[in-house]
């Protein structure tokens, strides 16, 4: 449990979450520090951006815009922002609409970006089919991995290191099961495991260790009144629906899936999972209950760090809560994935404050149960951290952690890299942004 005290942060969420208008390009931007020479890559988060005209509603809702920096030979060669083009954002900036396959009510793929099977692709949420960027962050197609994603896909997947398969739960809210996808390293869907769910629940990711994926049944679901409302965001609480996690052999079909019942509570997102011997450790981001009086943010109760303990053996489940602060977007080194990790990074969220950063970043040791905070001080605002290897080979905490940061007092945003070994110490390098990038949802870095 932890007794870290934070500043008081200055500043509000309106602040950071206040849109840019235009899409900007700027070329050789100023760098306060020196960037790592062996960081050849582009940073990219992505995140909504209301469109001229729109009011500010849900805070998962919104067109999306990615936010890039490219680095290399420790130079930030440019800054690029880019909406995301959907038939929305098309139809408004006057161009034709993208190319490739359509599934469902939206295609607003403004939740996440990764990079599989040589292709860098921006993600959403609830059946939205993937949309392919080009490395200037220009939207190429909408895709579908070449034809055999059977619905659409998922906000949030992840990566075998060892094997290079992606793994991913899709849902869609007219069908009575979600989709468990098993994808090769070239990046098609060679495996679709239906499992059925009452609800359909918003299953915002999975997690997945080296034998099994984790899914999370848990009671935020469908809302049709919400959607004959006009709701873009028709998934609320669901009381009284149970909560449990479910283990699915990573092979599996989905009668072997075994449910493991818990309390009920929210998770977004895992921080990894593992197995050691008959016990499979799930560390989670976990809130006691999203979207019930708050439809618009999951602002109602804190999320913090908890890790459930599944005995394999016995069929029960642990749950302990391991910090206390609020805190959100965990990382820890993707290497590091489906095996047992030592250090976690968060984003510290103060009580009151947004729901897409916050003024610190804690660096979780998970053998010595110890927390570190980098706080950037008042005004200023982080968003998620992501943990980058100095190389291949080099040990967990060796490597940098990049985050962008808004300042609300000037209006400025800048890409600050951190020495995951001296997290607490001042920034190696800020790369100064010429426009402001708004708070968003989730970074990767894109090796180059
Ligand atoms: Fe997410």
């Amino acid at each position: 449990m932890s007794v870290v005290q934070l500043a008081p942060h200055t500043g509000s969420r309106r602040d950071s979450r206040r849109p840019v208008a235009a899409e900007a390009t700027a070329t050789d931007l100023a760098v306060t520090g020196r960037l790592p020479a062996g960081l050849d890559g582009c940073f990219v988060r992505i995140g909504p951006n209301l469109m001229t005209g729109d009011r500010p509603g849900h805070v998962l809702v919104g067109d999306g815009m990615a936010f890039g920096v490219r680095l290399r030979e420790g130079r930030a060669l440019w800054y690029r922002n880019r909406w995301i083009r959907t038939d929305r954002t098309t139809r408004v900036l006057g161009e034709l609409p993208l190319p490739g396959p359509r599934h469902g009510l939206s295609d607003n793929a403004n939740a996440n970006v990764i990079r599989h099977g040589g292709r860098t692709l921006a993600l959403g949420e609830a059946g939205v089919l993937p949309i392919e960027l080009d490395e200037r962050l220009d939207s190429v197609a909408r895709m579908d991995f070449d034809g055999t994603l059977p619905h659409g896909f998922s906000s949030h997947a992840e990566a075998d290191p060892v094997t290079g398969e992606l793994f991913a739960v899709a849902y869609y809210h007219e069908l009575p099961y979600v989709e468990h996808l098993v994808l090769t390293p070239e990046g098609r869907v060679r495996r679709c495991e239906r499992i059925e769910v009452s609800g359909p629940p918003l299953m915002h990711g999975l997690a997945l260790t080296d034998r099994h994926s984790v899914l999370f049944d848990l009671p935020v679901t469908f809302n049709p009144a919400l959607a004959r409302a006009g709701s873009r965001f028709p998934y609320a609480w669901s009381p009284g629906r149970p909560a449990r996690l479910g283990l699915l052999p990573r092979q599996g079909c989905a009668a072997s899936v075994r449910w493991f019942d818990i309390d009920p509570c929210y998770v977004f997102h895992p921080v990894n999972a593992y197995e050691v011997g008959d016990r499979c450790v799930v560390d989670v981001v976990r809130y006691d209950r999203v979207f019930d009086r708050d439809r618009d943010a999951p602002g109602e109760s804190p999320p913090t760090l908890w890790r459930w303990t599944l005995d394999l053996t016995r069929g029960t489940v642990a749950a302990e809560q391991l910090d206390d602060i609020p805190q959100e977007f965990p990382r820890i080194d993707d290497r590091r994935k489906t095996m047992p990790h030592r250090y976690a990074y968060t984003v510290a969220m103060q009580s009151g404050t947004g729901v897409l950063g916050g003024s610190a970043l804690l660096r979780h040791d998970l053998v010595r149960r110890t927390v570190a905070v980098h706080d950037f001080g008042p005004y200023r605002e982080a968003g998620e951290a992501v943990f980058v290897p100095r190389g291949p080979l080099s040990a967990e905490d060796d490597g940098w952690l990049l985050t962008y940061v808004h300042e609300a007092r000037t209006g400025r945003s800048s890409l600050v890299v951190l020495d995951a070994g001296d997290f607490t110490g001042p920034p190696v390098a800020v790369v100064h942004l010429p426009v402001r990038a708004p708070g968003g949802l989730h970074a990767n870095w894109i090796t180059a």
